[in-house]
């Protein structure tokens, strides 16, 4: 079973894709992961984000050894991955790596911005995972915090409306709700209930599997 779960940054589609990964004991991949660590890649190498040759070639050497780099969490990456991502190339040489990762024996979970429509499009269950961009800047503002950046709410708030127009507006694969995807709104959901409905979605999806 492959259980695609896209949406905006901070929606809450990372915690929920792992809570489904546990209960259905399937592999997980965050693929906004691959796209921070070519975006570290490009910064390491002192180049520009939206350098398409250097980002490109970072890109290339993306893979499994890099993914664990507690920098790749940070803000600034996340803002120069949005960059990164917007190059046709970078998202071709990272293509193949979440479509292995997909079509594994047994299935998987991926989540990102582009899983339901474009990387899996024959994924079983598609999830789009949303909240308000208010209480998405609050979630990520605590988790910056939490992290030691020194950033404000309003930052955050501006950073996030920046990247999601960023995202949603590129013209290969941009952030978007697939057609066949469930609508889950997480906006005042607890974790729990977040993962109940979430779990719901996923176990009727597959009492109507053949
Ligand atoms: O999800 P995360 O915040 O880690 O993603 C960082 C950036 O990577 C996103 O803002 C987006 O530009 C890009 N991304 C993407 N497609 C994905 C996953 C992430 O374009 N499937």
């Amino acid at each position: 079973m492959i259980i695609a779960v896209d949406g905006p940054l901070a929606s809450g589609k990372g915690t929920i894709a792992r809570h489904l990964a546990n209960r259905y004991d399937l592999p997980y991949l965050d693929t906004g992961l691959l796209y921070r660590a070519c975006a570290l890649g490009v910064l390491n190498a002192g180049k520009d984000p939206s350098d398409p040759e250097a980002a490109t070639i970072s890109a290339r050497k993306v893979d499994n050894t890099v993914l664990n780099d507690p920098e790749l969490r940070s803000a600034k990456i996340g803002a120069a991955a949005s960059r990164v991502a917007a190059i046709p190339s970078v998202r071709k040489a990272l293509m193949n790596f979440q479509r292995d990762f997909a079509d594994q024996t047994g299935g998987a979970v991926l989540d990102g911005r582009d899983i339901g429509t474009f990387i899996c499009p024959h994924a079983d269950v598609k999830l789009w995972v949303s909240a308000p961009a208010e209480e998405r800047a609050r979630r990520r503002h605590k988790e910056l915090c939490a992290r030691g950046e020194d950033i404000s709410y309003a930052q955050v708030l501006e950073q996030l409306i920046e990247r999601d127009a960023r995202d949603a507006g590129r013209d290969d694969a941009p952030m978007q709700c697939a057609a066949d995807a469930h609508l889950l709104n997480t906006g005042g959901l607890s974790i729990d209930a977040a993962f109940e409905a979430a779990q719901r979605i996923v176990d009727a999806a597959k009492a109507e599997r053949p």
